[in-house]
């Protein structure tokens, strides 16, 4: 009977490759829809002010980037999130409350969630590298990684750091963040 539980140690991993691959392309679909709705609710605040074009650039980029997981999940046939509506309202709500305390604070928050993103694309990159899957679904993830990383370096040169109680605002910011990423993988 002990045998007959034990699972040879080769066996290949179809399903979980695949269920993890469809975890990969859940959350990030997730990631990229809030950071869709951050957008717009800052884009609306904004609006005539200094930085809206620039805020108006990293929104074409995101909806790039949503639009390749959207693809990926309709092919894979893969679920979104359960908690889409939820991102729906929320990115849009802290989008438009940073935007409301100023310029420089919408950028903060671009600077604390593109630190997260980042981080959490470079680990799916190193994933998928050491698992040889997937290399397409990996070059598309490099080139968001970067792209993110170019956002928070326009946060950062249009004086993020600058903004009024910015560490508070950017741990509150990251923990959102992250809380997300966690629910929107398994949910
Ligand atoms: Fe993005
Ligand atoms: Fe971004």
């Amino acid at each position: 009977m002990g045998l007959k539980m034990k699972k040879p140690r080769h066996l290949p991993l179809p399903n979980n490759k695949k269920d993890r691959l469809a975890e990969i392309m859940r959350v990030d679909h997730a990631g990229e829809y809030g950071a869709k709705r951050i957008y717009e609710g800052q884009l609306n605040i904004t609006r005539g002010g200094a930085l809206h074009k620039e805020i108006k650039d990293m929104y074409e980029q995101e909806l790039t980037h949503l639009k390749y997981f959207e693809t990926q999940l309709a092919q894979k046939r893969i679920r979104p999130t359960i908690l889409q509506p939820l991102w729906h309202a929320l990115g849009y709500a802290l989008g438009a409350a940073t935007a409301l305390c100023g310029e420089k604070s919408a950028m903060a928050c671009t600077v604390a969630v593109e630190d997260v993103i980042e981080e959490h694309y470079q680990s799916q990159i190193d994933e998928l590298s050491n698992s040889n899957e997937d290399s397409e679904l990996k070059e598309k993830i490099k080139q968001f990684r970067d792209e993110e990383l170019e956002h928070r370096d326009r946060g950062i040169a249009n004086k993020a750091q600058e903004t009024f109680g910015y560490k508070t605002l950017y741990n509150i910011v990251q923990t959102a963040t992250k809380t997300a990423i966690l629910l929107s993988k398994k949910i």
